[in-house]
C-alpha cells in the first residue's frame, strides 16, 4: 500500500470489498471502515441502523450527530439520501483530526453524492482541516440543493459535547474501536450522548462488545444487537433511548 503524500504520512490507503476506499491507521491498528465493504457498513450500520434511513423516508426533518467525522463516508451517504427524500436534514459532526484534502481526494467519496454536492461537500471537508483546534464551521444548503444544516466541529468529542446545544434524533458512533480509543467507550461519555438526543432517539455503533453494551445500560440506553452487513461483521449494535 503507498504511502499518502500529505500531513498524515502514517496513514495508508486501502481498497475494501465493495469498491470503495478507507485508511489504514498504525496508531489505532485499524482502517476507518469495514474492510468488507466501507459503503456497505455507513449505509447498514449508520444510515439504517440508527433509523435515519426510514425516517428521512418518511419525511421526517432528522438531526443526526456523528461522533469521529473521519473521511465524511457517514456524511456523504447521509446527505445523498436527504437529497434523494427531498427531506430536510441536521447534521452535527465532530472530530478530532480532520483529514487533509489529498488524502480526501484520493479516496473519492464525494462520487456518491449527486454532482452538484461534491464540491461543497470536499471544499467543507476541507475547511474544517484548515480551521484551527476549537473551530465550529456550519453550512446551511438551501434548494436546489437539499434542505441541509451542517455543524462541523474540530474538536475532542468530550470537550466538544456540553458545548453543543442539540437535540439529536439519531447518533453515528464511529470513534475507533474501545480497545485504541476507550474514553470514547465509557458511561460518562454515553451519558453524555444521551443528555444530547431526543427520547426515542438511536444510536447506532459497530461495536458489540460486551463492555460497550453495559456501558450503555449504565448511561441510560437501551441496547440491542442486530444482524451486521452482508460479509462483514455477524453483529452489530443499536442503542434506544427510553
Ligand atoms: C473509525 S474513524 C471514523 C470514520 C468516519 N465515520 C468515516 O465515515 O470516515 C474514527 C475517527 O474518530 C476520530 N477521533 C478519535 N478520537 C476522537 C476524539 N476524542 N474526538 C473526536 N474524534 C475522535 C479519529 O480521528 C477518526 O477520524
Amino acid at each position: 500500500m503507498p504511502t499518502t503524500p500529505d500531513d498524515r504520512p502514517e496513514l495508508t490507503l486501502t481498497s475494501t470489498a465493495d469498491g470503495t476506499r478507507t485508511l489504514h491507521c498504525p496508531v489505532a491498528d485499524q482502517t476507518y471502515h469495514s474492510t468488507h465493504g466501507a459503503l456497505a457498513e455507513a449505509r447498514h450500520v449508520f444510515l439504517e441502523g440508527s433509523d435515519t434511513a426510514q425516517r428521512l423516508a418518511e419525511g421526517l426533518a432528522t438531526h443526526v450527530l456523528e461522533i469521529g467525522l473521519g473521511t465524511g463516508l457517514n456524511l456523504a451517504v447521509t446527505l445523498a439520501e436527504a437529497a434523494r427524500t427531498r427531506t430536510p436534514l441536521r447534521y452535527t459532526a465532530v472530530e478530532l483530526r480532520p483529514l487533509p484534502p489529498p488524502l480526501l481526494d484520493a479516496l473519492a467519496h464525494d462520487a456518491i453524492l449527486p454532482p452538484d454536492l461534491r464540491n461543497p461537500f470536499r471544499q467543507l471537508l476541507s475547511g474544517l482541516h484548515d480551521a484551527p483546534q476549537g473551530s465550529v464551521l456550519r453550512e446551511r444548503w438551501r434548494p436546489p440543493h437539499p434542505d441541509v444544516d451542517i455543524t462541523l466541529v474540530r474538536d475532542d468529542a468530550r470537550s466538544a459535547l456540553p458545548c453543543l446545544d442539540i437535540h439529536v434524533d439519531a447518533i453515528y458512533l464511529d470513534a475507533f474501536s474501545p480497545s485504541a480509543c476507550p474514553e470514547l467507550w465509557e458511561t460518562d461519555f454515553l451519558a453524555a450522548l444521551r443528555r444530547v438526543s431526543v427520547p426515542e432517539a438511536v444510536l447506532a455503533t459497530y461495536s458489540c462488545a460486551g463492555a460497550v453494551r453495559r456501558a450503555l445500560v449504565n448511561a441510560g440506553w437501551t441496547p440491542r444487537k442486530r444482524p451486521g452487513p452482508p460479509g462483514g461483521k455477524r453483529e452489530v449494535l443499536r442503542a434506544t433511548r427510553p
